[in-house]
């Protein structure tokens, strides 16, 4: 090694060694012929002190931030009024003796110390550069941390870390696909996995019980700060058992990385939804159940005489959402609500505390006094009221009850979990005349709903889970179907044709057909983890090297253009 110690260990008690120490110069600061420096690497910073009367002074003094250097010198404790608690350095510094600067650098686009704000595409474009900074490396070291917990805790109960193949064929997450030419086989193209689902499956099939893998998945689909093109899955399927085992196993797991990293303890069981409820209570399948209050039904009390004068329609609903502390609600916000709810062809009123609302003299007395009767109105709380098609509804007063609920959980407990389960097993495509799946062709049923499945399918719940943190899906998963009778079912449903089924999954229908153990599996966003662990806003803060939205590594340049005789040897050619 060039060093002797990191930047991050010398103490007190090493007064007097002779250390070397390598690593980056941080801050310079000259002290009236005193130059300190602070020398950094990935474990901390260490100051160096160089006196004027020494010899290296002049070399010292043209060393610049990012200069990488190797120093050979002696501890000393600092003095009493001179120590740094910020650091864990910070009761001593190394008197420099020698000092060779290993390699120079250019002046850097942005400093790495401190907070300052540095725009993205800057920090991407130079994500080495960014990478150095103590956020960064915090948040990378967690994502380490973090993925070893859960290959400890992962392989402590028997489960087995099995890598699935990235050159294969579409897989059913419903995105759009990566593909890959092939050489060997001119037209023929390769897909890159969207998750390991039919792998994991397979090895479900062939005996290997309890699989996990924490692995890259591949979608082409529009990005969002919680969306990238490749992202990571902590994929977990087992066999022989039942919903309610892997929420276990999930809860426990989440407890275990929690307490391990961040010494934060989290209380299971989390709260479950079913998705009906979700969508009722909260206007969405990913509640933040941080912020309080629900959705109110008001469509009995309301929904009759509302639609006497308002435009009712099918599924016509009345929903209301009782905001205790309104007073940041100015008309002027109300109207924009209004608009809004407009724009989406809903419409919206309110009452206030005072008893105050555009609806008073359109309602009877008697409606108006249940509703007042109904909420503790005190003088601030107001009572936003919505109308309009009920689906459309729920979303709309969804993101309502996120927008007004935002501010006041910002110092709430952080990590509030839950499970939102039973999702609908298909929905209807109204584009493609035809029923989807709402997860994918092999979640299962719930039994109970069977004799539904050729009547009313839109009543079959599937025996699925999410989870939910702090208003993100970190989490997706499904018992499976396991039996061929059930499946041809389900195809026939989904309206997939023999020859589509064969050419898709016909790999997979055949394996099915070889003594299947039920089994069921979920997958865990681990980006999206990540980030909320860190207390980020976007997984791109929590990824070493990620792409911009639109989809661009601004490091390497990537996606790029490459050389006609590569499209020659692919068989392939560009459409002018
Ligand atoms: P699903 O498609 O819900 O399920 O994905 C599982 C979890 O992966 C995360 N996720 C993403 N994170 C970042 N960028 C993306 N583009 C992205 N897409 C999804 C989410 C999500 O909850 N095979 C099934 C799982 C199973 O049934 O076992 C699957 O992939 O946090």
């Amino acid at each position: 090694m060039l060093r002797t110690h990191s930047c991050g260990e010398l103490r007190k008690e090493d007064a007097g060694k002779e250390v070397q120490l390598t690593g980056w110069v941080g801050r310079l600061r000259d002290h009236g012929g005193i130059l300190f420096i602070d020398l950094r690497d990935r474990w901390g910073i260490t100051q160096l002190v160089v006196d004027s009367k020494e010899e290296i002074y002049n070399r010292a003094s043209r060393i610049r931030p990012e200069y990488v250097i190797k120093v050979e010198g002696v501890v000393k404790e600092r003095p009493e009024g001179l120590v740094n608690p910020r650091i864990s350095t910070g009761e001593i510094e190394v008197v420099v003796e020698e000092l060779a600067v290993l390699s120079s650098s250019e002046l850097p686009p942005f400093e790495i110390e401190g907070n300052q704000e540095v725009d993205e595409s800057i920090r991407l474009r130079y994500r080495y550069l960014d990478l150095r900074r103590s956020k960064m490396q915090k948040n990378l070291i967690l994502r380490h941390q973090v993925a070893q917990l859960i290959r400890r805790f992962l392989s402590q109960r028997e489960f087995l870390e099995i890598e699935t193949p990235f050159l294969t064929k579409s897989t059913p997450e419903g995105a759009r696909d990566f593909l890959v030419p092939s050489r060997l086989s001119p037209g023929h193209f390769y897909a890159l996995p969207q998750s390991p689902q039919l792998f994991k499956q397979i090895l479900m099939i062939s005996g290997m019980d309890r699989y996990f893998q924490i692995v890259k998945c591949f979608r082409d689909e529009d990005l969002r700060a919680d969306r990238q093109p490749e992202f990571t899955q902590v994929d977990i399927e087992m066999s022989f058992i039942e919903v309610e085992d892997i929420i276990q196993l999930i809860e426990g797991m989440m407890v275990y990385i929690f307490q391990e990293s961040l010494g934060v303890a989290i209380e299971p069981p989390f709260p479950r939804l079913s998705y009906d409820e979700a969508m009722e209570k909260y206007g969405t399948d990913k509640p933040d159940l941080r912020i309080p209050g629900e959705i109110d039904d008001l469509t009995e009390l309301l929904g009759g005489e509302i639609a006497s004068f308002s435009r009712g329609g099918n599924n016509f609903a009345v929903k209301g959402l009782f905001v205790p502390r309104g007073e940041g609600l100015s008309r002027k916000k109300l109207d924009v609500l209004s608009q809004r709810a407009k724009e989406s062809s809903l419409s919206l009123s309110w009452v206030k505390g005072g008893g105050s609302s555009p609806l008073k003299n359109k309602l009877s007395e008697e409606t108006w006094q249940r509703i007042v009767n109904k909420y503790p109105f005190g003088e601030n709380a107001l009572l936003l009221l919505a109308w309009g098609e009920r689906s459309n509804l729920l979303s709309f007063m969804g993101s309502l009850r996120f927008e007004l609920g935002e501010e006041g959980i910002k110092d709430k407990k952080p990590f509030q979990f839950c499970w939102v389960t039973d999702f609908p097993l298909v929905e209807w495509n109204e584009e493609e005349n035809r029923w989807d799946s709402v997860h994918h062709p092999f979640t299962s049923p719930r039994e109970e709903d069977l004799d539904f499945l050729d009547s009313h399918p839109e009543k079959v719940k599937s025996k699925t889970y999410d989870l939910v943190l702090n208003g993100y899906e970190v989490g997706s998963g499904s018992i499976r179907i396991h039996r061929m009778d059930l499946q041809r079912r389900i195809f026939n449903l989904l309206n997939l044709k023999e020859e589509e089924i064969e050419q898709k999954f016909g790999f997979f229908i055949e394996a099915l057909q070889y003594g299947c153990p039920p089994h069921g599996g979920i997958a865990l966003g681990f980006d999206r983890l990540m980030m909320l662990m860190s207390g980020e806003d976007s997984i791109r803060e929590v990824i070493a090297f990620p792409k911009t939205q639109k989809g661009v590594c601004l490091l390497t340049g990537a996606p790029a253009p490459v050389e006609k005789e590569q499209l020659r040897i692919l068989g392939l050619s560009l459409r002018k």
